[in-house]
């Protein structure tokens, strides 16, 4: 269970609420998250669901919290934590960023240096309880930090620690767009079954059970992708036929390709975010 006397959201929308719900769910009362939001129907309705405390504004959710979360999009970032700075300095909170593509450095200038600040990754699924999501923390965050970051991002998804800063773009071309990836491809899969004969909606069935059923074996397997690819393969079967066409066709290239020019895009983004 997160052990922590008061937690501040800063923006309560899509992913301030499905966390709010996951932390609730794991058991931290909904008197210890306080939440502000410049849209009072918003914030109306996580209070009512949630039964969360309201803020009148956004530095007074922040005063006296251990923990801030920053939840407004990237565009809102740079003035949110500008107008936030003197409160923050005041109780040097743990601050946690959800924001996508925004640099720590660009936190730590709006901030100042001596905020601990863990930047997070979070991706779409979390919404549903089932993301993923990277995090970075400089050397100077410490291991407590660490953890009640880490802990509140678990609520909602997997989580994993990047070294280095600009792994996080690699970390939103994989968990952050991958979504996409897999919905792409199981577009195709559906697509392709239909053209052969199968009523659309058994096609639809066919596909989500199937890209489910994988997922579930490989998260439950210590076994590595390859060998579990091994494992359904017969010599000369039908699935041998089609891996032969797919990796023919030059697939791992292309991912690889797909997933460099997401990462690149991320860093510019990055770079378009993060200024001063
Ligand atoms: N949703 C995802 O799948 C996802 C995935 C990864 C990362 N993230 C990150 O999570 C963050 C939030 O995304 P979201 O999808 O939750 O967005 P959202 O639903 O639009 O939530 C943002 C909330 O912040 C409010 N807000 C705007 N300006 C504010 C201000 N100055 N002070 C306080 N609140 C303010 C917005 O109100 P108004 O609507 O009135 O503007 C809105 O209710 C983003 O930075 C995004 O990059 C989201």
């Amino acid at each position: 269970m997160i052990d922590i006397r008061r937690l501040a959201f800063i923006g309560g929308g899509n992913m301030a609420a499905a966390l709010i719900g996951g932390l609730i769910r794991q058991g931290l009362p909904s008197g210890r998250i306080v939440v502000a939001d410049s849209s009072a129907e918003q914030l109306e309705r996580l209070v009512r669901t949630y039964r969360v405390l309201r803020a009148a504004d956004n530095a007074s959710a922040a005063a006296g919290a251990e923990a801030v979360i920053l939840a407004v999009k990237p565009q809102q970032m740079r003035p949110v934590c500008l107008a936030l700075k003197p409160r923050v300095e005041e109780a040097k909170p743990l601050v946690i960023s959800v924001a996508a593509g925004i640099p720590h450095a660009a936190l730590a200038r709006w901030f100042g240096p001596h905020i601990p600040i863990v930047r997070t990754m979070p991706n779409r699924p979390a919404l549903n309880g089932f993301g993923a999501t990277g995090l970075y923390a400089p050397p100077g965050v410490g291991a407590a930090g660490r953890a009640l970051a880490e802990s509140i991002m678990a609520a909602v998804s997997a989580t994993v620690w990047v070294e280095h800063e600009s792994q996080m773009d690699t970390v939103t071309a994989v968990s952050g767009s991958g979504p996409a990836y897999f919905f792409l491809f199981m577009e195709a899969l559906e697509a392709a079954a239909h053209e052969r004969g199968l009523p659309r909606e058994v096609a639809h069935r066919l596909t989500l059970e199937t890209a489910f059923g994988a997922a579930q074996m490989a998260r439950q397997s210590a076994d590595s992708l390859a060998t579990l690819r091994e494992q359904v393969t017969s010599k000369g079967g039908t699935t041998a036929a089609a891996l032969e066409v797919l990796n023919g066709a030059g697939l791992r290239a292309i991912v690889a390709h797909a997933v460099a020019a997401a990462d690149r895009r991320s860093a510019e983004l990055a770079a378009e975010f993060g200024g001063p």
